[in-house]
This record gives C-alpha cells, structure tokens and sequence, in this order.
C-alpha cells in the first residue's frame, strides 16, 4: 500500500522529542510490512545539509497554493530505505532556531502560515502526486497539529484518499486568531463549532479531529483519558462523539535503541551478561563528573523541562530524597525558570546532582544506558518513548501510572512472591506519593538480587514496533476497504 506520511520532525534530521523517533521507526516498520511510504517534511535550516543524494521532483507547486514560492525535493533518509518528500520553502522554513520557536524559545508568530503550508502541500500531493509524481497515496497519515489541517483540506477538494490523524499530545493544538482561517484560504462557512472553530479560534487539531476518517492515540489508555473532561484539553465531548472512529496504538521503540549494539555506547550488554551495564555507569559518572560510586543510587532523566513532565515535583522534593546513597543525573531543557533552579541544586550539591542544559543525542543514551533508575512523573503522557528505552537497557523507569507509562511499566510490588514487575509506578502527582515511590525505589537496590530480576524482567519486554505496525496495517485496510 502506498501511504503519504506527513510530519514536522523526524530523527535523525530534525528532533524536539518522541515524534521524531516515531516518524522514523513506524514508517520503516511498515516498509518492513512491503507497504511504500513517503514522509513529507518541511526543510528546515539543518534539514537539506544532513542529505547527500536530495534532487528536485517538482519546480513550483501551483500559483497561490502556499503563500511562497516552494519545491518538492526528494531524498532518502540516512541509514534507510524511506523516501522523504521535502517541501521547500525558503520564506517560511529557512531560519535558525527550532521547528517550532525561534532562539529565544517563543513560537514563530508566522507557524499557521508555516504548517498551513506543510498540510496544504500534503492535502495537494495526496490528490495530484498520482498525476504529477507519479506515485499515487492510498492513504495519508497526519500526526499531530502541524498536519492536521491536511484531512479539511482533502475532503473540501473531494480527495477520495482516506486520512487517519495520530494524536501524539492533545495539548499542543495549533490554535491560531480567527483571522488565519481567510489568510489560509480556509472557507468562511467551515469557521464553526462542528468545524474548524474551538472558543473562538481557528484550531488545527480540533479540524483534523472532526475530519479524518480515523484518528489514532500513542496509547490505548491515553485514548480512553482523552475522553474525560479531567484530560481531554476541551475537546473531550469531540472525541467521545467520535469514539468510534478513534482508537490507542501503543508506539513501538526503534532497532537504534538496543544495549547489544547502540552505536553511541563503548560497551554493550545483555540481560545475560550485565557487567557491561556496571561499567557504563563508571563511564556515565566519570564523563559528567560525579563520584564514581557503584553503591551509590544513579538516577537519571532526560526530557523536556515542562509542566508536563513533572519537573516541579522532583524539584519539589529533592531536598528530601537527596542523601549520600543517591546521585541524580538531568539532561533537558525546557522552561526557563527551570533550569534555573536545576541548575542551582547542581552548584549546591555537585557531588550528587549533575544537570546538563540542551539537547544531547548521544548524552541521552550514555544516561539511559549507565543510570540504575530512570524518572518519568509525568502529569500526562500519550506514550513516552524514554520509559521503554530505559526497561529495555535494563534501568527501572519510576514514573506516574498515566497514559502510555501505565501501559508500559508492570509495578513491582514489594514483598510480592515470585519478585515481579519492570519498574515502579505512583498515582498521583503530589510529591507525597512520588517520594514514597522513590523510597521503595531505593529500598528495592538495596536488595540486590530483587533488583536484577526487576532488570531482568524489564530487559525481557519486547517493545519493538513489529505489533504496532500490523495493527496500523489493520487499521489502514479497514479504512481502504469500507464503503
Ligand atoms: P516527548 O515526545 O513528550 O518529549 P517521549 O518520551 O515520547 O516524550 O520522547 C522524548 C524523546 O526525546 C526521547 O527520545 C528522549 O530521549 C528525547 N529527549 C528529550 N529531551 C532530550 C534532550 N535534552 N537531549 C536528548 N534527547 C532528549
Ligand atoms: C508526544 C508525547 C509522548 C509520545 C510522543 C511520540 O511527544 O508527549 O508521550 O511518546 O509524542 O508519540
């Protein structure tokens, strides 16, 4: 099956967190699959210089389509088979800075018209690729809101190709003032509650909501939670009046992430022979300068310092969990209060806290890998991709029972016979229940051999995407072969 993939990040190109890993790793599943896919994606900055073999497909799309002269290049993603199909447009895309923000951390004020562009070059490929390309979709995949103007688009110019929308975060939703909707050339008739309309606004992700044929979550529970007033960020009547429609696939994690071969690893273990594991946190305190201690609790985070992560509850706390056994690894960046703070307790106690500011490809796996306990108290998580890296490198995720982490992490309950479980969740996100949870966490290392069955048990889950990708499969034909 021919499938149009439309993203606004992909790793190893372009990253601000679990999207990209996902549009790179489902797409090559499903090539595994025999299906052809090409991933549309705008050119950023960085993008272009990253591939050898880009060439032009196609000069100019047609007169007033987007709001500046662009191309389509084509290439193939680095160590890949998969084709990406990059919307060229200089005007809108060529800037430093992030996909999203600009360097001082706030949104482009043009993003409509940006990702306007990126869903309307995706709506127009998905009706003339066929003619004009050659390579006709048979369905077209939208994740998240940057894409999610593409299904409006398709059905307003009677496209007969099917549309499924991922909801990697509900709470990003593009919403944009009224005014976009005619700078978009949207029609003024579709501005309206059952439409394109959200309290007053022009919002990307509700349109998409209500017009894919079928709209997908990265977690069967973060798909039942989104519809709850408590976390359906407004839209939850929405996706309940489209419960049928709208289903969970737990993401997979890619072939990149895996202890035996990470290519960003000097050592390499397995579940069997865990001494290269020891050897890594040797590595991991050496390389950011803390202590090397064995016996000393190494705990590691990596993520986007957001609200969402629930920074504030491990800064919350730290004071009270900070003793001599524990040493705490931070690599993220995010708000800039903060950072501020982490990087305060990193000069207060540098013998137990070490934080690293930024994004570090390579860091993030040395932390992964050489940590023994990996945070995650997320408030919400759709997924989360950082839990499933962890089990599988053998270092037990602590993290909130919510959306995706509930679905992933089996709690070890202590004292429970035979010892079971892959790492250690809490249920709400106070910091008393989150303290607790960190105290059975380092009453449980403390048990050695309770330990390395908890890492055994957790290296032994297979999250690879084989499982995701037959049910994406399954979803795509459903959708091709209804009426
Ligand atoms: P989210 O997409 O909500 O940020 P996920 O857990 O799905 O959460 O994915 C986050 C991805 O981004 C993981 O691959 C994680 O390792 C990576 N990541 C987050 N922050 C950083 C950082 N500062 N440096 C390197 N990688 C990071
Ligand atoms: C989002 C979510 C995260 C998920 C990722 C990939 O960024 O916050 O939970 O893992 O998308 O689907």
């Amino acid at each position: 099956m021919n499938i149009l993939f439309l993203t606004s990040e992909i790793h190893p190109l372009i990253k601000t967190g679990g999207l990209a890993d996902v549009s790179r790793s489902l797409p090559l599943a499903l090539h595994a699959l025999d299906h052809e896919v090409r991933i549309l994606l705008p050119n950023y900055t960085s993008v272009q210089s990253q591939l050898p073999d880009v060439h032009c497909i196609l000069e100019n799309f047609p007169e007033g389509l987007l709001p500046a002269p662009a191309r389509l290049l084509e290439a193939t993603l680095p160590d890949t088979p998969l084709t990406l199909w990059i919307l060229d447009c200089p005007e809108l895309f060529e800037r430093s800075g992030g996909p999203y923000q600009d360097e001082e951390g706030n949104d482009w004020s043009d993003n409509p018209a940006r990702f306007g562009a990126l869903c309307t070059a995706g709506a127009w490929l998905a009706q003339q690729a066929g003619s004009r390309l050659n390579w006709a979709p048979a369905l077209v995949h939208c994740n998240d809101w940057q894409t999610a103007l593409t299904p409006v688009l398709m059905k307003l110019w009677d496209c007969p190709v099917p549309s499924v929308l991922t909801i990697h975060n509900l709470a990003f939703q593009g919403n944009f003032p009224a005014h976009w909707c005619a700078s978009l050339h949207l029609p003024s008739s579709e501005f309206h509650m059952e439409s394109l309309e959200f309290h007053g606004q022009l919002s990307f992700l509700k349109a998409g909501i209500v017009h894919a044929d079928q709209i997908t979550t990265v977690s069967p529970r973060y798909a039942r939670e989104i519809q709850t007033l408590e976390m359906g960020c407004g839209m939850d009547g929405l996706l309940r009046r489209r419960a049928s429609a709208l289903s969970g696939i737990l993401n997979g994690i890619d072939e990149l992430w895996d202890p035996e071969t990470d290519v960003f690893l000097p050592v390499h273990y397995t579940a069997r022979k865990l001494q290269g594991k020891a050897r890594l946190k040797k590595h991991l305190q050496m390389k950011i300068g803390l202590p090397v201690r064995p016996d000393a609790l190494l705990i590691g985070m990596v993520s986007r310092l957001t609200w969402q992560k629930g920074i504030d509850l491990v800064l919350d706390t730290l004071e009270d969990w900070l003793t001599d056994e524990v040493q705490v690894v931070v690599l993220g960046s995010g708000e800039t209060e903060v950072e501020r703070q982490l990087a305060h307790w990193s000069s207060r106690a540098p013998e137990r806290v070490r934080v690293i500011l930024g994004f570090n490809e390579v860091r993030s796996h040395e932390i992964i890998a050489g940590a023994d306990l990996f945070l995650m108290p997320s408030r919400f998580e759709p997924c989360g991709l950082a839990q499933m890296y962890a089990m599988t490198y053998g270092t037990l995720p602590l993290a909130r029972a919510t959306g995706g982490l509930a679905d992933t992490i089996i709690p070890y309950q202590a004292g429970s016979q035979p010892v079971e479980g892959t790492g250690f969740l809490f249920e709400n996100a106070d910091p008393q229940d989150f303290h607790g949870a960190l105290t059975q966490a380092l009453a449980c290392f403390h048990q050695k051999e309770v330990w390395q069955r908890l890492m055994r048990h957790a290296m032994a889950r297979d999250f690879r995407w084989n499982k995701a990708a037959l049910e994406y499969q399954t979803l795509y034909q459903t959708l091709l072969s209804a009426p």
